[in-house]
Order: structure tokens, then sequence, then C-alpha cells
């Protein structure tokens, strides 16, 4: 065994070897119609075909209540530039805020939940199943249309 290897906690050993972590959000509709905003760090590919996406996202949330209600999201990679949006969408919750206001977006092509202008990618997904996780859900989405912004590199959770 290699003596230099030692036992740490969970949260120093994920703290100290999470990054680069690209940071997403999630574009979810609002049960009383609208949209909701929120940043994920926690997301990741889950199939090669069709492709898919599973965002986690915290019981506490007000975008948990947004995918109970309507089962689909739009992912947003936003670019290196859009680390303002991250920040908002991350600290301030849909139960008291429009995230969305102020944002330069268009309609998507599946069920036509915004498309972040000037993302580096984006993609619409229709959740297709989900796994309970602790005090957050694993929302899976089927990818239904991709959108990239050319000459653009996502943004990183240690650029926040
Ligand atoms: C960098 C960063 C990453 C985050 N990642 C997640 C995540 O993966 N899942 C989650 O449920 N909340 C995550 N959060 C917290 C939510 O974005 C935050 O609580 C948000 O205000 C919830 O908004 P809502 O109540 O409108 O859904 C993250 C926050 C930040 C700043």
């Amino acid at each position: 065994m290699d003596s230099r290897t030692i036992p740490m906690d969970f949260n120093t050993v994920n703290q100290q070897t999470r990054h680069p972590q690209r940071v997403a959000i999630a574009a979810v509709e609002r049960p009383e119609g609208g949209y909701n905003l929120i940043t994920i760090e926690w997301f990741m590919r889950t199939s090669i075909q069709p492709p898919m996406l599973a965002i986690s996202v915290g019981h506490t949330r007000f975008s948990h209540v947004c995918l109970m209600a309507n089962r689909r999201f739009n992912l947003w990679l936003p670019s290196r530039g859009q680390a303002d949006l991250a920040r908002l969408c991350g600290s301030v919750s849909g139960r008291t805020a429009d995230k969305l206001a102020g944002v330069d977006w268009f309609r998507g092509r599946h069920a036509q939940l915004p498309v972040l202008q000037g993302a580096a990618a984006v993609y619409e997904c229709e959740v297709v199943t989900q796994v309970r996780s602790g005090d957050h859900t694993i929302f899976v989405g089927e990818v239904k249309h991709s959108w990239r912004t050319p000459d653009t590199q996502p943004l990183c959770v240690a650029d926040l």
C-alpha cells in the first residue's frame, strides 16, 4: 500500500478533487406557467444512444417542484462570460425572483423552453426517469435537440 494515500473525510476529499467541473443552468417550467432557472453542478451524461443527461436537484429547491409538475428541462452550459447569471441562478430562489428577467434567450424546438443566447451548449431534455438520491432527486432526461455557440468555452465551477 502507498502510505502517501491516507484516509480522509468525504467532504475534504471531494472538495480538493472535484475541479475542473463545468457548471450548468437548468431551465424548467413553473407549474403556473413561465420558467425558472437553477444553477446545477451535479449533472452528467448517462447514455450514448439515445443521448441522455441527468441532473440532481435538491428537494427544497423550487425547481424540484417545477420538475415534478412539468417533466422537461433545458440544460445550459453557460460560456465563460456568463458567470454572473450562474451566480444569480445559484443564490436566489424562483419562489421569490424571476431569474429570467433581463436574460437574452429564445424558445427551443422541442417544447419551447428557453435557450440561452451565447451559451457554450444547450441541451433540450425530456425527463424519462428519476431516482431519489438522499435529499436530491436525479432527473434523467433524453436529449431531443442540442445547441452550440461556436468559439465559446463552457464556464467552470472554479470560475464562479
Ligand atoms: C455553483 C453552484 C452549483 C449548484 N449545484 C446545484 C445542484 O447540482 N443541485 C441543486 O439542487 N442545487 C444546486 N445549487 C443550488 C441551487 O442552484 C440554489 O439553491 C438555487 O437558488 C435554487 O433555486 P430554485 O429554488 O429557484 O430552484 C448550486 C448552486 C451553486 C452556486
